[in-house]
């Protein structure tokens, strides 16, 4: 009887550990339970088989997002090739769905809301293996209303699910020693972090207690488009680019991301949005003038701290005013891309502030660019004072739902917030593992944000995509003409990009 007791007073998770049997989810992948489906790309059918909903974990705490959805071309399995892949060399595409840190359940190959194949279609059609985990989110609570997806729920979730391929790397077709992440905004972030922190020891504690497979989780290359990152640090970077600029606007987000704090959504896999959304504007208030202007002033120290360099060398800073060489270096991205934009045969003569000669951009008036970019977002930018933005709710805690996250905030908090652990924040901040000791950081990567996107300042891809470069990663970052907010949007190119790096 004694031997009852102790089993009925031992948590779940403990029993089912010690007993090695019926409440603990198995980690071997069951090659038996598939569905096969069809899908046509182009006139040309797809047949895959399609492993879904598989919980990753072994103690997970929500099996809505701790699982994932696998898809294997069927040709694996009768000795084929795809082009120059087959079931031993196919690298493994991995998309997330989550947007505004929200949890994301798995995605699957079909249409984006544009009606155009997404991502894991295309990737399927190309031979790859497409593996699509689900991850907790800053919303989900609980019976006991309890949260149970704030940070670092999401990368956590992530890493077990990488984990979970290697583990079973000769029960799934595909190079797990190629797998290539993909993610749009708060998704590309985690691509980017997911990248950036592989097998680092930080995060450790958080895998053991979900019960995650014991693997390693780097990976092999990173596609990000508009990462939401570095998110201690973009309020000053937000500011630094947009101060002056007193006006916001954006459109209102549909749900289920809270209203008036996101753009659109426009990740793979998400439901159509609706064709019109209100537009919200407003000017700042002169209390939020004054942080912007405070925050703007805080960007050099941390920048120059930073110790970026150019390909040549040159030393990437700021002086107390914010100008200089990184001012000159951001720009060069949109000089950069407005070319590109006119080498393609866009007309770009409406806009006076591009100096055009023989056809080369040979300057822009940065300032005329931001405000034709225009702000969209309130100082601070991501840490509101008033605890209402989605991040706030990324930071929050399983009884408190949303916090502050930088040291300004909380200072100025006009509703008590309190301080996430730096810890914790530390963990969501790939800049904080780049290349760094007992860390497996991914060789290849695809960033991109749009030359329009102002949902964070262009100086935040530009800083992850210099230190990555100043590591010694191989790095293709661009600004694309006229994008705004969004992912996902040039796929012939982007899976151009991971056949050159896989082969
Ligand atoms: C997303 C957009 C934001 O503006 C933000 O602050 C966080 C996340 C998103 O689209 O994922």
């Amino acid at each position: 009887s004694i031997l009852v007791l102790t089993f009925l007073t031992m948590p779940l998770a403990s029993v089912s550990a010690s007993s090695g049997t019926t409440d603990e989810y198995s980690l071997v992948f069951d090659t038996a339970k598939y569905t096969m489906k069809t899908l046509t790309l182009n006139g040309k059918s797809i047949t895959y088989r399609a492993y879904e909903n598989i919980v990753y974990v072994k103690y997970p705490v929500d099996t809505n997002y701790e699982i994932m959805n696998i898809y294997v071309p069927e040709e694996y399995y009768e000795d084929k090739s795809i082009g120059n892949y087959n079931a031993k060399t196919a690298p493994i595409f991995l998309p997330n769905t989550v947007g505004g840190y929200m949890p994301g359940a798995p995605g699957s190959p079909g249409q984006d809301q544009n009606g155009s194949p997404n991502a894991a279609l295309v990737a399927l059609s190309k031979g790859y293996v497409v593996a699509e985990p689900g991850a907790r989110g800053r919303t989900t609570q609980d019976k006991n209303s309890l949260y149970t997806g704030k940070a670092p729920a999401c990368i956590v979730d992530l890493k077990a699910a990488v984990r979970y391929l290697r583990y079973n790397q000769k029960r799934i077709p595909g190079d797990t020693e190629k797998i290539i992440s993909n993610g749009t905004s708060a998704g590309g972030a985690l691509s980017a972090l997911l990248g950036a922190s592989g097998n680092n020891k930080d995060y450790e504690p958080y895998l053991k207690a979900i019960g995650a497979a014991d693997a390693r989780d780097d990976i092999f290359a990173v596609s990000s488009y508009c990462p939401i990152t570095n998110l201690d640090n973009a309020d000053m970077a937000y500011e630094w680019l947009f101060n002056g600029i007193n006006g916001y606007s954006r459109m209102m987000a549909p749900g289920p991301l809270p209203p008036d704090r996101l753009s659109p959504p426009v990740n793979q896999g998400m439901p159509a949005a609706p064709p019109k959304l209100p537009e919200v504007k407003g000017t700042m208030t002169a209390d939020q003038i004054k942080v912007s202007d405070e925050l703007k002033a805080l960007f050099p120290a941390y920048l120059n701290d930073l110790g970026l360099k150019k390909s040549d060398g040159t030393a990437l800073t700021l002086d107390a005013n914010g100008d200089g060489p990184f001012k000159d270096y951001v720009k060069s991205f949109v000089v950069a891309s407005a070319q590109k934009a006119l080498d393609h045969g866009t007309d770009l003569s409406g806009l006076t502030w591009i100096t055009i000669k023989d056809r080369i951009v040979t300057d822009i008036d940065f300032d005329k660019y931001l405000n034709y970019a225009t702000r969209m977002k309130s100082a601070p930018a991501f840490d509101a004072l008033d605890l209402s933005n989605p991040e706030n709710s990324l930071f929050g805690t399983a009884t408190v739902n949303a916090q502050h996250f930088t040291q300004f905030s909380k200072d100025h908090s006009t509703v008590g917030g309190s301080l996430a652990a730096a810890s914790i924040v530390k963990l969501l901040n790939p800049m904080n593992y780049i290349g760094t000791k007992g860390t497996t950081t991914a060789q290849h990567w695809r960033i991109r944000h749009g030359a329009v996107d102002k949902d964070t300042a262009l100086a935040i891809p530009v800083i992850l995509a210099t230190k990555l470069e100043n590591k010694g990663f191989d790095v293709d970052f661009a600004v694309p003409w006229g994008q705004g907010h969004g992912g996902d949007y040039d796929l012939n190119e982007l899976f151009v990009w991971i056949d050159k790096v896989c082969a």
